[in-house]
């Protein structure tokens, strides 16, 4: 994840919401069963580890955020500071579940090694992220206004939105068993207004900027964006494309 990006828990709580609200899907794709022990990766402040938990489970939580950890933490989850590119987990856990944060890592192979590691052998991987074309709209309005502001944005790139022929490859890649994959176009009603979007999310595209002139870079890219994801009555839209997917690890490598 790059370093401009910080998590606020109060901010995510307000803002963002919805992500994990709109993440009870993925959950019943899990299926999760009384006393199966499953990794949460990428969990946040832990609104869907708690719902595993409530399932009779036992549910180690892990984020990158030492913020997002203490919220969780609060919850009286077993969540830990663990970056899911460098997972050590050893064939300990029935199922591996994660609800959008893989395209907040771009080291997907070191994932892919880390949760097949992680899973007992037939284990389930079962998650949901961001694909290919999400938020495709916003990201080229923040790209843009860089541009205009005479800052390159080639190398700001904090997203892994593959297309599902991609991914599906990759698990095969790394001997999982496809059952489900899927790209999910998923228009996205905002809690509020789309500068609460920016402040959360975009953190890395402001990032070069210098400090004083990040608010006014958020609104130029919130004006730029107005016609196409806001309403007539002030709604705002995010274009969120989701790649959902179940897959199984390999009883034993294939050759
Ligand atoms: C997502 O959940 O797909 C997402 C969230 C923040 C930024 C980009 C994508």
């Amino acid at each position: 994840m790059s370093d401009a990006q910080t998590w606020d828990p109060a901010g995510y709580a307000r803002n963002a919401r919805f992500v994990s609200d709109l993440g009870m899907p993925v959950l019943e794709l899990l299926a999760p069963k009384q006393g199966e022990r499953i990794l949460d990766l990428g969990c946040g402040d832990g609104d869907l580890t708690q719902k595993i938990v409530s399932r009779g489970c036992r549910v180690v939580a892990v984020d990158a955020s030492a913020e997002q950890v203490a919220a969780a933490r609060e919850r009286g989850l077993d969540a830990q500071v663990c970056d899911g590119q460098d997972l050590a987990f050893d064939a300990e856990f029935d199922a591996v579940f994660s609800n959008a944060a893989m395209h907040w890592m771009t080291r997907p192979d070191d994932v892919l090694r880390g949760v097949r590691r992680a899973l007992t052998p037939g284990g389930r991987f079962v998650g949901e992220f961001g694909g290919h074309g999400c938020v495709a709209t916003i990201e080229t309005a923040l790209r843009d206004s860089l541009e205009r502001r005479g800052v390159d944005p080639h190398g700001v790139r904090p997203w892994y939105f593959p297309t599902d022929r991609q991914y599906r490859a990759k698990l095969e890649a790394h001997d999982f068993e496809v059952s489900s994959l899927a790209l999910i176009p998923r228009p996205t009603r905002l809690p509020g207004d789309i500068i609460g979007w920016l402040e959360t999310f975009a953190g890395s595209f402001a990032g070069p900027l210098p400090e004083g002139e990040r608010p006014a870079y958020f609104a130029e890219v919130r004006e730029s964006l107005r016609s196409r994801l806001c309403d007539t009555e002030g709604n705002w839209t995010a274009d969120y494309v989701r790649l959902r997917f179940a897959a199984r690890r390999r009883e034993q490598r294939v050759t």
